[in-house]
């Protein structure tokens, strides 16, 4: 089903607009022009995720090699720091397999749309 949640310069760029659509809290983010929503709750222990940060992490690398990536692509939760994509929920800490569950945005008209299953 779909919602209407707003016009899109409502949506703050790396920060979430909070909607609540039929007692489900979920968090718009729009990142260099894209659009995600996420539930607003970390699988972890269930803080309010969409209130963290929108940035990248550090990727996997070779031995004495630090590498950060996915700028803008990562959601890290306030609480404790478990990092999660953006686009698929994936947990991306690296010691769980929990992911967070994300919808389906659209923009029509300039008028932003959340698909619910
Ligand atoms: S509640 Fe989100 S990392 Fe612990």
């Amino acid at each position: 089903m779909e919602h209407h949640v707003g016009h899109v310069t409502q949506i703050p760029e790396r920060e979430a607009l909070i909607v609540t659509i039929n007692g489900r809290s979920i968090g718009i983010f729009k990142v260099d022009g894209r659009l995600y929503a996420v539930k607003n709750v970390c699988p972890h222990k269930q803080a309010p995720l969409c209130r963290g940060t929108v940035g990248g992490t550090m990727l996997p690398s070779r031995p004495g090699e630090l590498e950060f990536g996915l700028d803008g692509g990562v959601l890290k939760c306030p609480w404790h720091g478990w990092e999660f994509d953006l686009s698929t929920g994936e947990c991306l800490f690296g010691v769980s397999d929990r992911r967070v569950a994300t919808y389906p945005v659209e923009v029509r008209d300039e008028q932003v749309y959340l698909k619910l299953r």
